[in-house]
């Protein structure tokens, strides 16, 4: 209408990406709901089976793993896709000295989502560890 038609629209983006903003950033800091628990369950079987080698029964890592407990692997950082992820296709090693992680077989998304919810359960109850250690 004016001679300033970008007028309003710097304003308009600005709200629109601070919304993003904190819907992204949803997680870190927060408190870790609680989980449900046949999820839970079901999540520590698959994890006993195919992520304690390394990451250890009590999430607290090997000498071929890190622990899960640490504040790395708090939600806002390392976010349930990142689970999906590391199962599917591995992990560089970038964080740790222990060489990378090869990609887990024989887990569907659902198992993962279950070991996610047992992962993030034990972090809710324990809390975290400081990183580096
Ligand atoms: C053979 C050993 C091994 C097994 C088995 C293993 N991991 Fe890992 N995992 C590692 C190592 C080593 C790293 C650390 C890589 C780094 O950041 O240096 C890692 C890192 C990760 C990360 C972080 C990835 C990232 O983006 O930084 C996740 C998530 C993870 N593991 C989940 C799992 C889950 C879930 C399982 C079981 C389904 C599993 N791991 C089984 C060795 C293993």
């Amino acid at each position: 209408m004016t001679d300033e038609p970008w007028g309003a629209k710097p304003l308009f983006m600005v709200a629109v990406l601070m919304l993003v903003v904190t819907a992204c950033g949803d997680g870190a800091g927060d408190e870790i709901i609680e989980q449900d628990p046949v999820l839970v369950a079901e999540g520590a079987d698959s994890y006993e089976a195919s992520c304690a080698e390394c990451h250890g029964s009590d999430l607290r890592g090997t000498e071929k793993g890190p622990s899960h407990l640490s504040i790395l692997y708090e939600p806002g950082h390392h976010g349930d896709g990142a689970f999906q992820i590391a199962v599917l296709i591995g992990a560089t090693a970038h964080h740790w000295d222990f060489g990378p992680m090869p990609p887990v077989e024989g887990l569907s998304e659902d198992d993962v989502e279950a070991i996610i919810a047992f992962v993030r359960q034990r972090q809710r109850e324990e809390g975290f560890e400081p990183y580096p250690p």
